[in-house]
């Protein structure tokens, strides 16, 4: 018999799609996937991540999506249920214990950024009635990264947003807020392309993005790219087995994550395609772009087109909205824990978790200023917190995830929820769990750390 979830259930295969596309979907795609490949010498970095997406990620994404919707609970507790059910230990939950802590870290961060696209969005605003504009792109940035009451103001903005929609639940909340928005979002992308097509310089990008230099690929190179496999698609914390609770049962789960990867990857190099032909444009250094990236170059373009005001202030309000759709999938796991294990309602619990992630959030807002002395391995707060629960966590998560669906779970059991796969690509499926992709990611870690 199937299983009902507590927490409500998507009303249809597009909800969850959309949904799952809109947790993925987000300032992955268009902040962190440029300025990574800004970094890390562009295409060898492109190169490898989508080597990443398509070894790693997706087999990967299967076996979330597809413990979730066996379970039906928060993913602690489905794996806690699981064990109950088939006899293995009840340790694996540590999956789920720690896919809570890495979205809690991501999602302090991620609120802090998203905080900065509703701040430029106020100032596109505030240009349309008059307003000075940004007419400097690197000190407008710097500017905002100086003043913590500022960003303290925006980061709680966006905090009192995702609460919100979290604490109106699966369907009044999650799903009505994607469909409209996405769409929204992937046409202002293709009109920035065009723009970019138009300047001239979109040959260059498209140099820069698709031409590796093997020589570039270190270990710092292909852990950065693997760690945004695993940020874009929202693996590697439970966060699409907690969305995989809610899917119901004839939905496909190959086909569902198949179109969720596409369109995740297709956002992230469209953002690529958008972004680079004006940092070329206006001459500046590709290398090194580092997390101001889009908010320093992308004001460059707005300010020298027509009605720039109006593309800027809808740009950075999509991404907004494109932020808020993944921040929700961020805090939904620890709130539907809490609903789970204590006598909490969801609005209660959803208050807590996200207030504890709003406090977490003041040491990357702080260390862009009051404490921009500290330095932890080189990076500044925001970027250490970043880099441990994106670069070690997600992967870490993603290989016990993926160790659990390949050894733990009877193969009966994987088959049944995966029927629509023929044979040879579940055997391909499993093999890839059991396997490929924990030794890729075991190697990608050892290359980093054991060196
Ligand atoms: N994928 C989102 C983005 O690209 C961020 C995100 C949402 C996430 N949920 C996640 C990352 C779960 C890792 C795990 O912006």
């Amino acid at each position: 018999m199937d299983k009902q979830s507590v927490h409500g259930m998507w009303s249809s295969r597009t909800a969850f799609i959309l949904a799952a596309a809109g947790s993925a979907v987000g300032l992955g795609n268009i902040w962190r996937f440029p300025y990574l490949a800004s970094d890390n010498g562009g295409g060898a970095f492109v190169l490898v991540y989508l080597a990443c997406i398509a070894l790693i990620g997706l087999p990967i994404l299967f076996a979330e999506v597809l413990i979730g919707r066996h379970g039906r609970q928060s993913p602690i507790n489905t794996l806690l249920s699981l064990a109950r059910e088939t006899g293995h230990s009840r340790a694996w939950s540590v999956i789920g214990m720690m896919g809570m802590l890495s979205a809690i870290l991501i999602l302090s961060f991620y609120s802090v950024v998203a905080g900065w696209t509703l701040h430029y969005g106020w100032l596109y605003l505030a240009q349309l009635f008059g307003g000075a504009g940004i007419e400097d792109g690197p000190a407008t940035f710097g500017g905002l990264l100086g003043d913590p009451k500022t960003l303290l103001f925006w980061h709680s903005v966006f905090m009192v947003l995702t609460i919100g929609v979290v604490a109106l639940g699966v369907e009044k909340g999650l799903e009505r807020a994607v469909k409209l928005l996405m769409p929204a979002l992937f046409l202002m992308l293709i009109l920035l392309v065009i723009y970019g097509v138009r300047t001239g310089h979109f040959g260059a990008a498209v140099e820069f993005l698709f031409t590796p230099d093997f020589s570039k690929i270190d270990e710092n190179v292909v852990l950065a790219a693997l760690g945004q496999a695993f940020f874009s698609l929202s693996l590697g914390l439970a966060g699409m087995m907690a969305y995989g609770a809610y899917l119901p049962r004839d939905v496909s789960i190959p086909q569902a994550g198949v179109s969720i990867a596409l369109m995740d990857t297709g956002v992230a190099l469209l953002a690529g395609l958008a972004i680079f032909p004006i940092v070329f444009a206006f001459n500046l250094d590709p290398a090194g772009g580092g997390p101001g990236l889009i908010f320093t170059v992308l004001p460059m373009a707005f300010s020298d087109m027509w009605g720039g005001a109006l593309y800027g202030l809808a740009f950075f309000l999509l991404l907004m909205f494109a932020a808020w759709t993944s921040s929700i999938s961020l805090l939904e796991p620890p709130t539907a824990y809490l609903v789970e294990r204590t006598p909490l309602t969801r609005r209660s619990a959803s208050i807590l978790a996200g207030v504890l992630v709003w406090a977490i959030g003041l040491l990357s807002l702080l260390g862009f200023n009051v404490w921009s002395e500290v330095r932890i391995g080189g990076r500044d707060l925001q970027g250490a917190i970043e880099f441990v629960a994106s670069d070690v966590m997600l992967p870490l998560g993603g290989l016990l995830v993926s160790l659990y669906a390949g050894w733990v779970l009877d193969a009966k059991l994987t088959r049944k929820e995966l029927p629509q796969l023929s044979d040879g690509l579940y055997t391909a499926w499993r093999w890839s769990v059991r396997v490929v992709a924990p030794l890729l990611v075991l190697f990608v870690l050892s290359q980093k750390f054991a060196g």
